[in-house]
């Protein structure tokens, strides 16, 4: 495709050259924001009458055309053009003659960029956001029908105290909903109109860039040009709050990696959402969530892509740039799939409740509260874990547990025990009364669950 800054140049383009420099095939996914820019723009200059009024309507319609073309399919993106501005551009022009020349007039792709990535951002996080919620309402409806039941939890992966399931959901759910925050921050400061600021430094033509923000939905148009043109922080920030999000979801997905083993088989995954071996007949293996925790790495070397290209960059515009978008993309991409895989497959995941309570049931889990028993009763807590920590190893050795220890053994360390401390140290006790705020108790979760919808509600109204 002919260069339209070909004026200063004497031959044409190296091929190798050009096909390294073009952005188009990735950047081509920006069209549908690009010809809005455009329109925006164009209104602008036949408003303020920067272009001719006709002009600026048929240079509108034409933009319009294209879109549904590229749209329906009638017109393919040409993968010899620069990248997608030049492309739209071209085609105007190609298809308006001078007028379509004008449409550049008082703009640089320096600025057109920047507002491009800015809408393609703010419609994406919108997606992103949904499907947050989405899984944050599957997680409520879980925890929901599980709030008695218990299982254990977990300190340095050594069974501690016990939980319920829907305590341990609700704990992804808060961390979730302040993804959903994070993506609402990124969006709202990054809401801010370049265009305007040009290739850096502004323009001669009396423009009105209060106009086109309003045009595009941004709140207000950026206040200095250079900075308008040459930083990627919202990039930064999005792809930031999007590894964050991705880590959340990893360490979800190494939770049920573990629960669907057979050493755990707290859960099982629908056949729908688990995948074979091509030699070992008896394997389900849990795929997807392994994927994720894999994917994980790689948006967080989306962020460090972003943050080590523009660490070196004088002002404004520098091709470096460029780079940018593959980087936020493929974060953006790679989120999204995650999301929707993974969201189906823990609705459908069965819950094995009864292994959760046995794994509960065993490792002196409610040894705690054992130690509480004997301090509800008056002993200094010190002592009483003392005492407690002797009966386990008492146990272990004579392969018991606190529920089966015979009440002569305990009253041989202190005659504070009596035969109450069976149902003190019961799994449904250790859990019901555990009801502190954020606790685990049934009526504890119960609060949990239900801030959670209402904030949940908050945050996507
Ligand atoms: N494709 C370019 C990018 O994505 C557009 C901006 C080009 N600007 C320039 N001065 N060469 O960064």
């Amino acid at each position: 495709m002919a260069k339209m800054w070909a004026g200063r140049f004497s031959k044409e383009v190296d091929e190798t050259v050009n096909a390294f420099n073009s952005s188009i095939s990735f950047d081509g996914r920006m069209y549908r924001h690009d010809i809005q820019g455009s329109i925006a723009h164009a209104t602008m200059l036949g408003k303020c009458g920067i272009i001719p009024e006709e002009d600026s309507v048929k240079i509108i319609k034409g933009l319009r055309e294209i879109l549904d073309d590229i749209e329906s399919g009638k017109l393919e993106l040409d993968m010899t053009a620069e990248d997608i501005h030049m492309f739209i551009e071209a085609e105007l022009t190609k298809r308006y003659g001078d007028t379509g020349k004008r449409l550049h007039t008082s703009r640089s792709r320096n600025d057109q960029v920047a507002v491009d990535i800015r809408l393609y951002l703010r419609d994406e996080i919108e997606e992103i956001r949904k499907l947050t919620a989405e899984l944050v309402k599957e997680l409520c409806g879980i925890a929901e029908k599980n709030t008695d039941t218990i299982m254990p939890g977990y300190t340095h992966l050594q069974r501690a105290q016990p939980i319920t399931l829907a305590h341990h959901m609700m704990a992804y759910g808060q961390m979730l909903l302040r993804d959903l925050s994070r993506l609402a921050d990124t969006a709202e400061r990054m809401n801010v109109n370049p265009l305007g600021s040009c290739a850096l430094a502004g323009t001669t033509y009396p423009i009105d860039r209060f106009m086109t923000s309003e045009l595009l939905g941004f709140r207000e148009p950026m206040v200095n040009s250079l900075d308008g043109v040459s930083d990627r922080d919202f990039c930064v920030e999005l792809a930031c709050a999007l590894s964050l999000l991705m880590t959340h979801l990893s360490r979800f997905s190494e939770e049920i990696i573990m629960w669907c083993s057979w050493e755990f088989k707290f859960i099982e995954l629908d056949d729908a959402y688990a995948t074979g071996s091509s030699i070992m007949p008896q394997k389900k293996n849990p795929d997807i969530t392994e994927l994720i925790r894999g994917k994980t790495g790689r948006v967080t070397g989306d962020l460090v892509t972003l943050l080590s290209m523009l660490k070196g960059l004088p002002l404004a515009y520098n091709k470096d740039m460029q780079e940018d978008k593959e980087a936020i993309f493929d974060a953006i991409d790679n989120v999204k799939l995650c999301l929707k895989t993974f969201i189906p497959m823990i609705g459908t995941m069965k819950i094995n409740k009864e292994n959760m309570r046995n794994a509960a049931a065993k490792g002196f889990i409610n040894a705690t509260d054992c130690a509480d028993y004997l301090v509800k009763k008056g002993m200094p807590f010190r002592d009483a874990y003392k005492i407690t920590g002797q009966l386990v190893a008492l146990c272990i050795e004579k392969n018991e547990t606190l529920e089966t220890l015979p009440l002569e053994e305990y009253r041989n360390f202190t005659d504070l025990f009596d035969k109450d401390v069976y149902t003190a140290i019961s799994l449904e006790t250790c859990v019901n009364q555990r009801n502190s705020y954020g606790g685990p108790s049934p009526e504890a979760v119960k609060v949990q669950i239900e801030k959670t919808r209402t904030s949940l509600a908050e945050a996507m109204s």
